[in-house]
Parts: structure tokens; sequence; C-alpha cells
């Protein structure tokens, strides 16, 4: 079992069963070699380099091989979501989770925690949402879930997004949860305070999915507002997690004014102290003609101009890919293409072959100046 063995044993093994793809010391088909990995040019930049990573994927040795040469940190895709930790009220289930920081500690990667509360209904248990709280009530519930899942982890997981998407993207205003419902937007500070106590040391990271497209304008707003008034208000935050998908516009669409309307928010963001962390990126390609030659020119000349973007902050401190190899993305189910053709979205593709946005995001790394680690 994967999960049982350090990197090195990992490796050895996987090469011994002849899972070890060539790329790591030549040329892929049409892209650069793939050393040294992402995590190592990041490093030198004092960035990080991972990916977020499903339990399942564990018995993939071609993905885990891949993890394991390209990535220095980690993230559950799904597993230390409520809806699976507590999706049945009084069921607590950390199996998946667990088998993943496992993992992560054996093979020296770092895990982040994503997420410890996932501010949006949709995401929510359906008994929470059947839940009233009274505000103390609803202050005791989120010590108690916050205590335990993030003291579970502690000290191991680096960094938590402590609320994720709090923000409603139509409107600009706060999200109604349960916990907001009761307490406001106090439900939010309140579980950064939480969650510094369970996790002292771990970096504590509002995240949301606002981006530099077209009918974002409300989104950035609310969560500007969102992040002074936690900062007014004291609440323990120290990077403001940047989930940098492209949902809507195409990679083409990142057009020099949508660059200035997007770089006019990050600088309001950083202007109030705080690290960017870019946590899930990836790259949609729901609306580009079929013709991969073509799609993935497009995606890797995005990568580039956004990640240089995004680098030029030296208060970026790292990129987490949302997934490393095609088949495996959220993306295949959600924003479906008209066609049947698969979409090309991650680093890898399907046949855990890089890509050009491998070498993209290779080569905005080696262009990146140096930052102190955070
Ligand atoms: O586990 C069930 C499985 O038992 C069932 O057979 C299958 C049938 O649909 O569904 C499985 O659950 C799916 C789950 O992912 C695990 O794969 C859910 O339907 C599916 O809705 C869920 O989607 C995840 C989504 O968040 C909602 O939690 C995606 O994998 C995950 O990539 C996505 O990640 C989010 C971040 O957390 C926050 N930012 C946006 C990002 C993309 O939406």
């Amino acid at each position: 079992m994967v999960a049982q063995s350090n990197r090195r044993d990992t490796i050895k093994m996987l090469g011994a069963l002849g899972l070890l793809s060539a790329c790591g010391t030549t040329a892929g088909a049409g892209v650069g070699g793939t050393t040294p990995s992402l995590s190592a040019l990041a490093q030198k930049k004092g960035l990080r380099f991972g990916t977020a990573m499903a339990a399942h994927q564990l018995n993939d040795p071609r993905y885990v091989e891949i993890v394991l040469r390209e990535c220095g940190a980690l993230v559950a895709e799904n597993e230390h979501k409520i809806y699976v930790i507590l999706g049945q009220e009084d069921n607590w289930n950390f199996a998946p989770g667990d088998a993943l920081a496992s993992f992560a500690s054996q093979n020296d990667l770092r895990m982040r925690g994503h997420t410890l509360i996932w501010s949006h209904p949709r995401w929510l248990p359906d008994w929470l949402n059947a839940t009233t709280f009274s505000p103390s009530e609803a202050e005791a519930w989120l010590d108690m879930y916050i205590g335990r899942v993030a003291g579970r982890y502690n000290p191991q997981l680096y960094s938590w997004d402590v609320i994720n998407e709090a923000i409603d993207a139509d409107t600009g205003e706060l999200r109604e949860t349960p916990f907001t419902k009761a307490m406001g937007v106090d439900a939010i500070t309140h579980s950064f305070f939480a969650a510094r106590e369970a996790a002292p040391d771990a970096t504590l990271v509002y995240n949301d999915y606002m981006s530099w497209e077209e009918g974002n304008e409300a989104h950035r707003g609310g969560v500007l507002k969102l992040l002074e008034r936690l900062l007014k208000d004291g609440a323990p935050i120290d990077a403001f997690g940047i989930q940098s998908h492209s949902n809507y516009n195409m990679p083409d669409e990142f057009t020099p004014e949508r660059q200035r309307a997007w770089r006019a928010f990050v600088d309001e963001a950083v202007g109030m102290g705080l690290d960017i962390y870019l946590t899930e990126f990836d790259v949609n390609d729901t609306r580009l003609g079929p013709d991969i030659a073509m799609r993935d020119r497009l995606i890797a000349d995005y990568t580039k101009d956004y990640l240089d973007m995004m680098f030029s902050y030296g208060e970026t401190k790292e990129l987490l890919v949302w997934g490393m190899v095609d088949k495996y993305s959220w993306l295949q189910t959600f924003f479906p293409r008209t066609d049947d053709v698969e979409k090309r979205p991650t680093v890898y593709s399907s046949d855990y072959e890089p890509k050009l946005m491998r070498d993209a995001i290779a080569a905005s790394l080696r262009s990146a100046a140096t930052r102190t680690v955070g």
C-alpha cells in the first residue's frame, strides 16, 4: 500500500513496477523535461508548489508517482470538508482525510487543510442546514467542530482555509448559513479565533473563487469588504486564498483590460497586509474548439500570463493546483462541454504525460523573484 511507505521507498517500488514515467529525465511529447521538479523550482524562490489530491488517487500508482516527483505540498480535494467529516450528525468520518494526511507525512509532503467551514449552504450537510442555532449555540458549535478538526491535524497541517466562499458571487453580500443566520459576520470572525486556538501555528486563510472574469465585480467587491471587516474586528487571518479557477471566460479572454481590473483587486488585498496563497489553480476550456494543440497552447499562454502577474507580488507564497492529471479534474463533470471531448485543465494529460501547462508553470517559477518563505 503506497500510503505506508516513505517517498524514497514509494518511488523505488513504482520504478520496480515499471510505473515511473520516462519524463523525469527526458522530454515528454512536445514539452520540456520534468527536472527539476516544480516543487524544486518553487522552493528556490521561497514558494511552495503542490496539488489537491483525492483519497481514491492513493490507489493510482501513476498519479502518486507524479505527486511525489513534482510536489512539495498537498491538500485534500474533498476529504476535510464538513460533508465528508460530518455528513451525518454525530457520525464522524475522518478515515479518508486521515489517509491523505498519513500519506503526506510518510512522504515528507507538507499538507494544508481545506476547509474548516465551507460557508455555502450547497456544500453543508442537509442536517446542518436544517438546524436553527441561537447565537451562543452557533458559537459553541463552531468551537466544537473547528476545535476537533483543526486540533486533530495539529501541528501537521501548516495552513487552513478557515472559511471558504462566504460571499455570494452575484450580490457581493454574505451568504446565509446556519451560522451567519445566527451570528451575522461574527460567525466568520469567530471561526478564525477558534482555528487560531486549535492550530496556533497554522497560516489561517480566507479562500474564495472571485476571479478576473467578466461578471466578477460584485464578488470581488464583497470579498474586499469582508476582508476589511475581518481585519478591523481583529480576526487572526494571515493570508488570502485566491482559488484561481478560470470558470466562465476562456484562457484567451484574459485581456489587458481584465488584467488591469484584476491587478487593482489584488493590490487592495495585499495593501491590507495579507499574504496571497494561490490555492486551486486550473484552466477551464469548456468553450474552446476541440483541437488539442490549440487548447494546450492557449491554456499554457494564459497560465504563464496569470502566474507571472501573481508571482510579481512578493506576498504570493504558494501555488497549489487543483489536480495534476486531466482525467481526475472536477471540470470533467462541472461546466460540461457540448461535445464529448475531454477537457485539459491540469498539468498532465490523462496519459500521465506532462503538458505545455507544466512548461508554463516552470517558466513562471523560474522568472519569479525570490521571496521570504511564508
Ligand atoms: O463521493 C461521491 C460518490 O460516492 C458518488 O458516486 C459520486 C456521484 O456523483 O459523487 C461523489 O461525490 C462527489 C465528490 O466531489 C467526490 O468526488 C460529488 O458528487 C461532487 O459534487 C464533489 O465535487 C467536488 C466539489 O468541490 C464539491 O465539494 C469536487 O470534487 C471538488 O473538486 C470541488 O472543489 C472545489 C473546492 O472545494 C472549493 N473551490 C471550488 C472547487 C471546484 O468546485
